[in-house]
């Protein structure tokens, strides 16, 4: 007798699967009434990490809690599809933190006992970044304790999910050629607090907290072959240059990958070059935040938009997984129903009658071209020593 929540598992699956039929049937390439053999075509050996762990790479997705914790196919897709997980919201600063004294582990400890529970490993996002910081930050925080307050926060997260998290993104975002500094580091709270050596004292008290984690640094906008990117990239391996230099434990370098649909601007050489870069250094890299914004399609029709979504994610993923140094691919989220991409200011702005289609999954959990685009690209790439 199975439970009524495995029921579930099985109904949200075979919905999965009876959607992907229909997109068959639709296409021409199933006759209805295969259902199973359609959900079996996406799961088990045909889901995105079986395809990726074959060429030693992880398949991740970020994770919100509350579509966890309220749609049984929200965990039931991310369990059969993907061996990593990242918390979209639940582990940076402001959400752990909410009072200066006071930390909030529910959201956290969710996320980790669920992969846990699927065997599945965890990226770590965010130690420190200018964003999510909480409302006390800006009354509290001075030159004379942010030492202090940034330490204390890593060791105590970090120690509690040591040996449970694969890589942490301990800086996050930390370039900023506009604010005019020569070496291109962001004016954040954090560097006018702390100072420029923030970003080594983040790394240093990080493996302290956790040994084993992959210490990562995590950046946007170094994957374009444009000049914005060229210099951000520039910067972003300078500093790399500098940390490793210091003795700084940094391990890898996150790509997060927010790919527009339609760019003026094309990807390829630059990437390669920052990825040979981060490889000389004896860095890992992960794309780590993958989705393909597809505002920029004047097309309405859905099937035009994923046709488009789906060709930009396989030359994309084609292009940084040429490169052996690559050991992870997350998208983040893995069902348009939950993408951040809709509350964005030029969304509302550019489209605002129109849902966006970024992801592997659309709206009803159904696999989009964008899925089978992922999953070719992984077939492609060479098999690589998979990551630590
Ligand atoms: O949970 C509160 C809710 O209680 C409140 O009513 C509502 C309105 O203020 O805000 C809700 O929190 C929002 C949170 O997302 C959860 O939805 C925050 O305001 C909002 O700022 C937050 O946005 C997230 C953003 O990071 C900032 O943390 C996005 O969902 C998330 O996708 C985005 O992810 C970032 C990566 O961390 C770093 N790379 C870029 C990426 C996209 O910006």
């Amino acid at each position: 007798m199975i439970t009524r929540r495995e029921c579930m598992r099985q109904a949200a699956l075979a919905a999965c699967g009876l959607a992907l039929m229909e997109t068959q049937a639709l296409q021409g390439l199933a006759e209805p009434g295969v259902a199973e053999s359609a959900e079996a075509e996406i799961r088990g050996q045909g889901s995105l990490k079986a395809h990726a762990r074959k060429r030693g790479l992880l398949a991740g997705s970020a994770v919100g809690l509350g579509p966890l914790r309220n749609e049984e196919a929200y965990g039931a897709t991310l369990a059969e599809q993907y061996n990593l997980v990242v918390g979209e919201i639940c582990m940076k600063f402001g959400p752990l933190h909410p009072k200066p004294d006071t930390y909030f582990f529910d959201d956290a400890d969710a996320l980790v006992a669920f992969a846990e529970q699927h065997g599945m490993k965890v990226r770590g996002h965010n130690f420190v970044w200018h964003e999510a910081l909480p409302a006390w930050f800006a009354g509290t925080v001075t030159k004379e304790n942010a030492r202090k307050i940034m330490t204390e926060h890593i060791l105590t997260v970090g120690g509690r999910y040591k040996g449970k998290i694969q890589s942490w993104d301990v800086v996050n975002e930390a370039i900023n050629v506009a604010d005019g500094r020569p070496d291109g580091l962001r004016k954040s709270p954090w560097f006018e607090m702390i100072g420029p050596d923030y970003l080594e004292l983040a790394y240093r008290t990080a493996r302290q907290a956790d040994p084993k984690a992959k210490l990562t640094y995590n950046e946007y906008g170094i994957e374009y072959d444009n000049e914005s990117a060229d210099r951000k990239r520039a910067a972003t391996l300078a500093l790399l240059k500098r940390l490793k230099a210091a003795g700084a434990p940094v391990d890898a370098l996150g790509i997060q990958s927010h790919i527009q649909a339609v760019s003026s601007s094309t990807f390829g050489k630059g990437l390669r070059e920052l990825i040979d870069a981060a490889d000389g250094m004896g860095l890992e890299v992960y794309v780590t935040e993958l989705d393909v914004n597809d505002d920029g399609i004047e097309d309405d029709d859905p099937a035009a938009r994923d046709r488009i979504v789906a060709g930009v994610y396989r030359d994309y993923l084609t292009a940084v997984l040429e490169h052996k140094a690559v050991k992870s691919v997350l998208t983040w989220g893995l069902t348009d129903k939950h993408t951040w991409l809709n509350g964005t200011k030029s969304h509302r702005q550019k489209r605002p009658n129109r849902q966006e289609r970024p992801l592997p999954f659309d709206a009803d959990y159904k696999p989009t071209p964008a899925f089978f685009a992922m999953r070719d690209a992984f077939d492609k790439a060479p098999s690589r020593e998979a990551a630590g």
